[in-house]
Formats: structure tokens, sequence, C-alpha cells
């Protein structure tokens, strides 16, 4: 051999081992595979050769390091591989702790395959690199990794639409990073952290649909960047904080389907907030009097309370009123007249003790 081309054939050698990913990531991501089952599109007929890094459907590297750095699989997607199919994806098994041997991983998508079973394995709290974890649209049991709060680069926790158990892990405070929390529709039970204003970056914190009980903590009026809080459909009681009416962001209030009780704070009806839910609790006493310009409500549902006195004359201050539901309560007296809301139909305001007026049968 001409000494050429073993030359030729070094470089190549080591251009080959460059391209390929490590094969601890290769035969983590076989192992992964392994405990799932894709019958329908598969999706993991690309997973074959050495280079895991290239062309394997779902998994990218990073550039530099050449190690995987995201997981991306979703069961729901405008890819052509879901299109020639015609069918939405579904796959059976669970997550492997085989992902957790995945040391630069940095977003893990394994969202609405809506038959991935098992648990979250606890190991994927020693990742340190992880960004994003989305697991949404599954049957995922279990409870939330007790030490997720070790996650300390996380900005997205999505486990919503599962049928995870347990209490939200007092770690989680720790995440001071994240920005999404989506734990809607599960079985989550106990209280909020008492110290969950401590994530600082939390823009939406999605609750509904668990068993979340205890009160609601006045301290997550201080979550600067909070826009979007909902708690309905769980178990909380108690009042509601009259600093959630004073932040300086918060768009969606929603605490419906809950047994929240006392007055509604009067700065809920004036503030930034312009989609509020408090339907289906035990709130009494009066609407406070507070509307003004500031009141832009594109949604505003007291429904079925035990609310008393009439509806303030102030409300045809509000700049505009979209849906307003007063219906289900105790309320009496003439219905103001006003624009920010000539459009509501009678069922806004029917089954109470005795309002009148238009669109209510004349006083
Ligand atoms: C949060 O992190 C600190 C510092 O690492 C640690 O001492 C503390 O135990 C953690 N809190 C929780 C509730 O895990
Ligand atoms: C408010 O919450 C109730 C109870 O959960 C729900 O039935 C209703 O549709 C919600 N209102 C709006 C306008 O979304």
């Amino acid at each position: 051999m001409g000494l050429g081309l073993v030359m030729i054939i070094v470089v190549a050698a080591t251009l080959a081992a460059a391209e390929a990913c490590p094969p601890s990531d290769r035969a983590a991501l076989m192992a992964f595979k392994a405990a799932l089952h894709e019958p329908h599109l598969g999706i993991f007929n690309s997973w074959t050769g050495t280079d895991c890094c290239k062309n394997w459907y779902g998994v990218s590297c990073d550039q530099g390091t050449r190690r995987v750095a995201d997981i991306n699989l979703r069961g729901e997607s405008e890819d052509p591989i879901f299109e020639r199919a015609h069918r939405t994806g579904y796959m059976t098994g669970y997550i492997s702790p085989a992902i957790c041997k995945l040391p630069r991983l940095s977003s893990i998508t394994i969202a609405d395959w809506k038959g991935i079973t098992g648990v979250i394995p606890q190991c994927i709290t020693a990742l340190p690199f992880l960004r994003i974890l989305d697991l949404i649209g599954n049957k995922i049991g279990g409870p939330i990794p007790v030490g997720i709060g070790r996650l300390r680069r996380l900005t997205v926790l999505n486990i919503a639409d599962n049928l995870i158990s347990g209490p939200i892990p007092a770690s989680i405070t720790n995440l001071s990073s994240l920005m999404h929390l989506d734990l809607r529709n599960n079985r989550i039970s106990g209280g909020l952290p008492r110290d969950f204003h401590r994530l600082g970056m939390l823009s939406r914190a999605l609750l509904s649909r668990n068993q979340i009980s205890g009160t609601i903590p006045p301290s997550i009026s201080s979550i600067y960047r909070l826009a979007d809080l909902d708690l309905s459909l769980n178990r909380l009681e108690g009042p509601i904080p009259e600093s959630l009416g004073k932040m300086a962001v918060l768009a969606t209030l929603n605490l419906d389907g809950n047994m929240v009780s006392g007055n509604i704070p009067a700065s809920l009806m004036n503030s930034a907030i312009g989609n509020l839910n408090l339907s289906r609790n035990k709130l009494e006493g009066r609407i406070p009097n507070v509307f003004g310009p500031r009141s832009y409500f594109t949604v505003l549902d007291l429904s079925y309370n035990k609310l008393t006195g009439p509806i303030p004359k102030s409300i045809s201050s509000a700049s505009y009123i979209g849906h307003m539901d007063l219906s289900h309560n105790q309320l009496c007296g003439p219905i103001p007249a006003g624009s920010p809301f000539d459009h509501l139909e009678a069922s806004s305001f029917t089954y109470n003790a005795c309002l009148c007026g238009k669109p209510l049968k004349a006083c």
C-alpha cells in the first residue's frame, strides 16, 4: 500500500469517527427505543447505523460536542411521516431510565403519544443541562420526581394530560429558571408549595384539573412576570388574595371549580386581568363597585357563587366586557345599562334573587 493511500484511509477513518456519535449515546438511545412500541408510523426505522447524530428521526446533537442534545418526538405533527400515514401518533411502552445516560440532553419532548405508560424516571433530575421536559398527552403515572428542583436550567416543565399523582415536590421552588409550568389534567394532590413565589421567572402556571388543596399563597403575587395563573377545577379553599389584582402582567386568572370563599377582592375588578373565571366557588358578599376604564374583560365569569347585593353601577364605566356570566347567585336589583355589556343575553343574569331590567323583564 502506498503511503498516500494509508494517509487517505487514516484521514477517512478519523473523519468517520468524528462524524459518529459517541457509542455510549448510541447505546442509550437504543435502550430508550427498546422500551417503546410505535406500531403505525415507523418513526424509529431511521434509528440505524453508527451515527445517531445523522438522520435519526427526532434526535439532534450539539454541533460542537457531537453529543445528543435533543429528543423531539411528537405524536401530533405536520411532519410528512404523519401526512403519509393519515393519522396521529400512537405509542406504548415506557420512558426508559436509559435516557439519563445522555448527559448532554437539553431538551426531551415525548408528547401526545396517548399510550405511553410507566413513570418519569427519577434519574432525569441528574441531567444537568436539561432545559425542556415536555411529556404532555401520554398515560404516565407515578409522582413528579422528588428531586426535580435539581434541574437548575429547566425553563419548561410540561407533564399535562397524564396520570401523574402525589404532591408537587417542595424542591420545585428551586427551579429558578422555570418560565412555563403545565401540570394540567393529572391527579396531583396536596398543597401549593408555600414558597411558590421563588419561581421568579414563571410566566405561565397551569395547574387546573388536579386535586390540589389548601389555600392560595398570597406571595404568588410577587412573581413579577406571571401572566397566566390557572388553578381551576381543584380543591382550593380560603380567600382569594387581594394582591393578585395588583400584579403587573397577570392577564388570566382562573380559579373556577374550587371551594374558594370570602369576598371578591376589589383589586380584581380594575386590574390587568382580562380573563377572570371565579365560577363555581363559595364566594359571598357584593361584587365590588370599583369598575373603571381600566376594567377590560374578555371573560368575567362569577356564576355559581353566593354573591348578594346589586350589580354595581360602576360596571357601566368598564372599557369592555365580552362574555359576562353572573347567573346562579343571589343578586338583586336593576341591571345597569351601558355599552360595555349591551350585547349580553338573559342567560348571563338568570337564576338570581331578583335582578330585573334589560335583558330580563322590566323592573
Ligand atoms: C434548594 O436548593 C438548595 C441549594 O442547593 C438546597 O439546600 C435545598 O435543600 C433545596 N430545596 C429543596 C426544597 O429541595
Ligand atoms: C368558567 O368556569 C366554569 C367552571 O369550570 C366553566 O364551566 C365555564 O365555561 C368557564 N367560563 C368561561 C367563560 O370559560
